[in-house]
């Protein structure tokens, strides 16, 4: 029960991840090319984006805990095994998005350390874009050819 709870909540983050992360990489790059000073907004968007990454990385490793296509996996379960998204949920997309969230989270401090807000656009830019398209990567959408799961899931 609460596996499927957590499932769709997992799924719905999703969009709350991907539209943060463009959001503060929208406004750092717009902020890089109009030279502007650095804002408040800039300074919650990247903490926010952050903060949500690291709230669906706690929601992946309960369900990566108590997956029954992890366990499956790690049990090589000979019917089951072979099949593509055992590897793709046991290996790769934990070790994607851990990557993914550890990268957000290095140029988001970084960018809170540097003084000139060019430096905090500029790290925010290449640290939140980096992670970007390794998350669209991992992420399961229905035309991935890795594997595939519904845009959005109700209970
Ligand atoms: C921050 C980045 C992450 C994003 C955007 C993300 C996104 C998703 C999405 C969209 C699904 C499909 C959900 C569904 O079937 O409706 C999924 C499934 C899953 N995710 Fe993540 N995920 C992230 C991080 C993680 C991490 C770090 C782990 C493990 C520690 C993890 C473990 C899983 C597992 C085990 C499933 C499959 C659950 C099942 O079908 O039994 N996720 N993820």
């Amino acid at each position: 029960m609460i596996y499927s709870i957590l499932l769709v909540i997992h799924n719905a983050l999703r969009w709350l991840v991907v539209g943060s992360l463009l959001a503060s990489l929208g406004m750092s790059f717009s902020g890089l090319v109009r030279q502007r000073t650095y804002q408040p907004l800039d300074q919650t968007l990247r903490v926010v984006a952050t903060s949500i990454a690291h709230t669906q990385l706690l929601v992946g490793f309960y369900l990566y805990a108590k997956s029954p296509i992890v366990s499956y996996y790690w049990k090589a379960h000979p019917t089951f095994a072979d099949a593509q998204e055992f590897p793709f949920f046991s290996l790769i997309h934990i070790s994607l998005m851990i990557a993914a969230v550890v990268i957000m989270t290095i140029g988001s401090s970084k960018a809170k350390r540097q003084k000139l807000a060019s430096e905090k656009f500029k790290t925010t830019v290449i640290y939140f874009a980096i992670a970007l398209v390794i998350i669209f990567i991992a992420i399961p959408w229905p035309f991935s050819p890795l594997a595939t799961r519904p845009l959005y899931r109700t209970l």
